[in-house]
């Protein structure tokens, strides 16, 4: 006589072990990530993340040919205060001269483009290109 309830078979129950193991793994990896990611400090990613986005709006307005005084300055006031947390966001870089001189010619441009704001946009784009030129001066030695 045979069973009337059939045991489940062996590779039916190693499947089911595969199944969850692989689930358990997906669930662990995606609490370590979310655990790693809380850790770390957001701090210089923001930074930059908001100076580019000052930056890219600053050509916005070039490009929309809105170039006044009123247009840009709020952009290089906040691109100027920003920059002087450059040394703050990176503590690890702030003593390397290289790294020093990068973030005061940054400053040193923004300083220049408000004390004598672009009045048009072919000014405004001299200016832009500057700053460009200065952001990426510091990328090519630390990024
Ligand atoms: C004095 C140095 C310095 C200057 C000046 C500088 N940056 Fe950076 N930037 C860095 C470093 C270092 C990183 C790499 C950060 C990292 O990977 O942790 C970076 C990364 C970035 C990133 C990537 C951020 C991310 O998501 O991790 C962007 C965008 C950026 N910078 C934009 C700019 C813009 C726009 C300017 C100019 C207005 C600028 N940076 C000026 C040092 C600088």
């Amino acid at each position: 006589m045979s069973d009337p309830v059939r045991a489940p078979s062996k590779s039916a129950r190693y499947l089911f072990v595969l199944i969850a193991g692989l689930l358990i793994g997906a669930v662990a990896t995606v609490m370590i990530m979310r655990a790693i990611q809380a850790r770390q400090d957001h701090f210089p990613s923001s930074l930059m993340t908001v100076m580019s986005k000052q930056t890219q709006l600053l050509s916005d307005s070039q490009k929309q040919n809105r170039c006044s005084i009123n247009d840009t300055s709020p952009r290089l006031q906040t691109l100027r205060s920003l920059a002087n947390d450059l040394e703050q966001a990176f503590p690890s870089l702030r003593d390397d001269q290289r790294f020093q001189l990068s973030a005061s010619r940054l400053r040193a441009t923004l300083n220049d483009a408000l004390a004598k704001p672009p009045a048009d946009c072919a000014s405004l784009a001299a200016v832009s290109q500057k700053i460009g030129s200065d952001c990426k001066a510091c990328h090519q030695d630390f990024r």
